[in-house]
């Protein structure tokens, strides 16, 4: 059979509540015109992220009545360990609430005034993180990712030329740590190859540069590896996972992504000494380091759910689901960043509101027009995210004005994407009719999540 099918039934359900667009420009002036800052209620069908809004399995939910809440050695943490070292190698386990908190910890221990941070590219948390220990964070994303139509198959590969040269540039000494992001969220959800893993762990060895893997979507990563790498067609998901990490000195983990669950995350390192640093940093914020933040019953959930992630009909069905999305996209020339991701689809907004310049947001314009049009909610990924701004005070952009639709785990069936792909078209054909946006308010750091903005008449 042709057709890939969703492959799960549906035990529980959340009723969705159906807005008119009258009520939907009144709710939009209310948030400000930022999309976070719209009660969930009021969304349609919602793509803002596929962090934490994975439906849980059956076996997940049993999992929860299964938790040991017990303080300290409780059976959940022996149980998420065991997982997370079976897939990772590693032998020491760090849980947290979530991802940033491994990253507050790890680049608190290892960053600081003067050091750098390469990446293929950092997720905006993990950037902040990073300029908040001292440290500057530079990607270094392979030449491919800068052309949104180019169907690369790795297209979230760092450039390990420009890693080398930079090391030669600037002194292994003052590099802390390099980061490879699979998929590489901000730079559209592509993967990143076994060959490009190989490469950036036998640089980083022979300089001494410790490798970690931020490892929130490693099996979709790894089922594009099985896909489109020569050598892997016949490795199982797990086969590959295990030798991905096996490259690196150590990872973090958001477990609300490829976990399927709700809340969590990890640090997993081989490193004794780095392990011993984290965990007495994680019991000052997180919590005892067989809990780190997280109830016995999460821990539970997140154990079952990384063994879940990988199995490959859910794996086909998932980069399936984004792929056809592209597809319908494709019969109205809607641009969007090729090939599809492994969670999301990306908008290629500059494109797509090509009227609008950079300075007015034409992705905040684009994902308040999704939400008027349809109720779908998306995020933008440009200049409101990642701006910054010169000595000058002028807006200085980055390459790609991007809005992510990011699709969550086992949520949404077919119709609702049918109905997503219908929407986008439509605002497509109208595009002309949106403006672009000024901020009225934007705080320091991570703007984008509070940010305020006022449409520009
Ligand atoms: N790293 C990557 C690649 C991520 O995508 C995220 C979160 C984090 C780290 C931080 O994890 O949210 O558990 O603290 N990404 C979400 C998103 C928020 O919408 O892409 P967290």
């Amino acid at each position: 059979m042709n057709t890939i099918i969703e492959p799960f039934r549906i035990k529980s359900v959340e009723p969705i509540y159906f807005s008119s667009r009258n009520e939907r420009t009144d709710i939009l002036k209310h948030a400000y015109y930022n999309p976070f800052l719209i009660k969930a209620r009021d969304v349609i069908i919602d793509l803002l992220t596929d962090s934490g809004t994975s439906a849980m399995s059956g076996e997940q939910w049993a999992g929860v009545m299964r938790g040991d809440e017990s303080y300290a050695g409780s059976d959940s943490f022996f149980r998420f360990e065991k997982v997370v070292n079976e897939i990772t190698g590693m032998p020491f386990i760090i849980p947290t609430h979530q991802g940033r908190a491994s990253e507050r910890i790890l680049f608190s221990i290892t960053g600081g005034d003067g050091k750098y941070v390469l990446s293929n590219t950092l997720f905006d948390t993990t950037r902040a993180n990073v300029e908040f220990s001292g440290a500057e964070g530079i990607d270094l994303r392979c030449a491919e990712s800068n052309d949104p139509d180019a169907p690369a198959p790795f297209k979230g590969n760092m450039d390990a030329a420009a890693l080398q040269t930079f090391v030669e540039q600037h002194g292994a000494a003052r590099v802390s740590l390099v980061i490879l992001t699979v998929t590489n969220n901000s730079g559209g959800g592509q993967p990143v190859s076994m060959a490009n893993i190989k490469e950036v762990s036998s640089i980083c060895r022979a300089c001494r540069i410790p490798l970690f893997i931020d490892a929130c979507r490693f099996a979709e990563n790894a089922y594009f590896i099985k896909q489109r790498e020569r050598g892997y067609g016949m490795k199982s998901v797990f086969q590959i996972a295990r030798e991905m990490f096996s490259y690196a000195d150590g990872c973090m983990m958001s477990a609300k992504k490829d976990a399927f669950a709700n809340i969590g995350g990890f640090l997993a390192v081989w490193d004794e000494q780095l392990a011993e640093k984290c965990r007495n940093l994680l019991i000052i914020t997180e919590g005892f380091p067989t809990y780190g933040g997280l109830a016995g019953r999460d821990l539970e959930a997140i154990a079952i759910g990384l063994r879940e992630v990988m199995d490959e009909q859910y794996l086909r069905y998932r980069i399936r689901s984004i792929q056809y999305i592209g597809e319908k996209l494709d019969t109205f020339g809607i641009p969007y960043v090729k090939p599809t991701g492994g969670h999301a689809l990306y908008l290629n907004a500059g494109r797509f509101m090509d009227h609008i310049p950079v300075h007015q947001y034409p992705g905040q314009a684009l994902c308040n027009s999704l939400y008027l049009e349809g109720g779908i909610r998306g995020v933008e990924i440009g200049s409101v995210m990642f701006g910054k701004y010169a000595a000058d005070g002028n807006l200085l952009s980055p390459p790609m004005e991007l809005v992510r639709l990011a699709i969550p785990r086992r949520v949404y069936t077919q119709s609702h994407i049918d109905y997503v792909a219908e929407v986008i078209a439509e605002v497509y054909k109208k595009r002309r009719k949106f403006r672009g946006y000024r901020l009225t308010y934007e705080p320091p750091m991570l703007r984008h999540f509070t940010a305020r903005f006022e449409p520009i008449i």
